[in-house]
């Protein structure tokens, strides 16, 4: 399924709020259907990558490219018709809306996908997440902290995705619930598709267990990047202090 071609490429990218350098010249690559870790320490500059990809950042240099388009000439909106996702720090839901609601607006406002095409999305997202189908006419604000997780991830991905950048899943979350959230990363043949994944965390040892391949980030600077199999948790957290 994996495949050696470049979905997403980042060039000499910085990111800079004012004064505050947060990443700096960081080169990365995400193929087709690959699961990618950015790992790194409070402050290490992860959110401001992701976001400098989804258009969110503060002052972007560099290139972000998706294929062959510059994601950061257009508009923001255009990096989420592009097929871009992203389900930022802290489980962006709309607590006032029902879960249906929630997944329902999450397709509809999406150009990639058509109205026709909405049902049988709802149906496959409630098939991989049962919880979901069982709370739908919830509001999603009265859910548990990892079923907002999954309605999370489950509105990113109900825009059919081709890349989808994940910003600290585990955060908060007791180890049971963050398992069944990463199970979501570990069935390929799942609800993911071909989707790419482009992964956020502190806890390295979760983000190995599902990637291909991680950047260890330190200050805004990779320190080091390579196969998630060369990577144990204990020199993650090593090279965290470096820098
Ligand atoms: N909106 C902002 N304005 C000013 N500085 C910011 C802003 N967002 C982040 N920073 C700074 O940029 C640096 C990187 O922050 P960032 O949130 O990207 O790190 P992170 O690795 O995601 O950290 P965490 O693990 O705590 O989520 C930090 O020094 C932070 O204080
Ligand atoms: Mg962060």
């Amino acid at each position: 399924m994996r495949t050696s071609a470049a979905l997403l490429t980042l060039e000499n990218l910085s990111v800079r709020y004012g004064e505050v350098r947060a990443v700096e010249a960081v080169d990365l690559t995400v193929g087709v259907g690959e699961v990618v870790s950015i790992l790194g320490a409070n402050g290490a500059g992860k959110s401001s990558l992701l976001r400098a990809i989804s258009g969110e950042a503060g002052h972007v240099d560099g290139r972000v490219s998706l294929r062959d388009v510059d994601l950061l000439k257009g508009p923001r909106y255009g990096v989420a018709r592009r097929g871009v996702a992203h389900v930022m720090e802290g489980r962006r839901v709309i607590p006032t809306l029902s879960v249906i609601d929630n997944l329902l607006l999450a397709a509809n406002a999406s150009r990639r996908v058509s109205r026709g095409s909405v049902p049988g999305a709802l149906e496959e997202m409630y098939a991989y997440f049962p919880r979901l189908r069982e709370r739908q006419s919830q509001a999603a604000g009265l859910l548990s902290g990892g079923e907002q997780q999954m309605l999370a991830i489950g509105r990113a991905l109900m825009a059919k995705p081709d890349l989808l950048l994940l910003d600290e899943p585990s955060m908060g979350l007791a180890p049971i619930m963050i398992e069944e959230i990463y199970d979501i990363l570990r069935a390929r043949d799942g609800i993911l598709g071909e989707c790419s994944v482009l992964l956020a965390e502190q806890s390295a040892a979760v983000a190995l267990s599902v990637s291909d391949r991680a950047y260890v980030l330190s200050r805004g600077s990779v320190v080091f990047e390579g196969q998630a199999s060369e990577l144990d948790a204990g020199r993650v957290a090593a090279a965290y202090l470096q820098g």
